[in-house]
């Protein structure tokens, strides 16, 4: 059944656990998701970027999902419009159905330009009272994505911040985190805590330091009963990109979020966990490898089956690693 993020993440609060929250795109990936969340009774958070509306159009977004629904009535779903940069965005995410959106307003409508508190409080307060008025949940987001390591927002062409960041802006403050849930009544927040989109999020091999597991603990302290929310949560699996290389790719060396580091965030109030560039990474490197091993086929089935196993394989990891199994 679909059914509001609010009420999923105050049972995974109540419960101590985390919800992946993937990003959805096509047929494949939704299927994926299904299957996983089936085969370990979890429940599931699917999200539309703007990117996704754009490649497959809403109306088949909605229907991807509506027949997820459908077709697992057991398994409760929230649909959620990720990265919303203004209210009107949010408005007609609502009018199309979904449950839950992001107003993001740490940056500006182009996405990219960083945005003042004042206007951040502005539009997300103005997307709460209209999604709330609609029963649908709001996630907002305080400090700008970027990685500790490199001061970058890390995605080329998608959602972030250009340029390098400083630190104040790299850390969400725990008192603003405080004064803006007050001021705006959203339902979740996102935090940057060191996490930054996209494969490119760090040079060097994770020493157990990636995140700020102090900050998530401080905003955690001030906000205890706001969901904290981590963006960029992809873990870049070396072993995809060794596939994705091994059969024909050139992906240079980079690192991503270690899935131990997330558990421990989730420890200390995380309970969205944002993921897209995995699901991107597993799928490439399922069809490279088909394809080399296959020269000879040609039915797109056949190749885009294989993507379906990858991730499948990659959520199942992620919901029994958050604890989110077993609670659908
Ligand atoms: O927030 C970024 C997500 O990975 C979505 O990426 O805009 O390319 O669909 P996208
Ligand atoms: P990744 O690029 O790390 O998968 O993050 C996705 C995300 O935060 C979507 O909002
Ligand atoms: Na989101
Ligand atoms: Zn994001």
């Amino acid at each position: 059944a679909l059914i509001s993020m609010r009420q999923m993440l105050d049972h995974a609060a109540e419960y101590g656990y985390g919800i992946p929250a993937f990003n959805v795109n096509n047929l494949e990936q939704m299927r994926a998701i299904m299957e996983a969340a089936e085969a370990t009774d979890s429940p599931v958070i699917v999200q539309a970027s703007a990117g996704a509306r754009k490649y497959a159009g809403a109306p088949f977004l909605r229907h991807l999902i509506l027949a997820a629904v459908e077709e697992f009535p057991h398994i409760p779903v929230a649909m959620h419009q990720d990265h919303g940069t203004s209210p009107a965005v949010c408005q007609r995410s609502i009018q199309l159905g979904f449950s839950s959106v992001m107003m993001d307003g740490s940056l500006g409508e182009d996405g990219k330009t960083p945005m003042d508190y004042d206007y951040n409080v502005n539009v997300t307060r103005r997307a709460v009272e209209m999604a709330h008025a609609c029963g649908v949940s709001v996630e907002g987001e305080l400090g700008c994505l970027g990685s500790l390591e490199t001061g970058m927002a890390g995605e080329e062409d998608g959602i972030g911040a250009e340029g390098k960041l400083g630190m104040e802006q790299l850390l969400t403050d725990p008192e603003e985190a405080a004064e803006f849930v007050k001021a705006t009544h959203v339902d979740a927040l996102a935090i940057a805590i060191g996490t930054s989109h996209g494969a490119y999020k760090f040079t060097q091999p994770p020493t157990g330091d990636t995140l700020s597991i102090q900050r998530i603990k401080e905003i955690h302290a001030r906000i205890p009963n706001t969901h904290l929310v981590m963006h960029g949560s992809s873990s870049v699996p070396q072993e995809w990109l060794d596939i994705i290389n091994q059969y024909g790719g050139q992906i240079p060396e980079t690192y991503g979020v270690p899935v131990e580091e997330i558990v421990e965030g989730i420890k200390h109030g995380v309970r969205k966990v944002n993921i897209d560039t995995d699901l991107r990474l597993a799928s490439t490197g399922a069809v490279r490898r088909f394809l080399a091993e296959n020269p000879s086929e040609f039915d797109p089935r056949k190749f885009l089956k294989e993507t379906v196993s990858a991730m499948r394989e990659l959520c199942i990891a992620r919901y029994e690693a958050f604890g989110t199994a077993g609670n659908a």
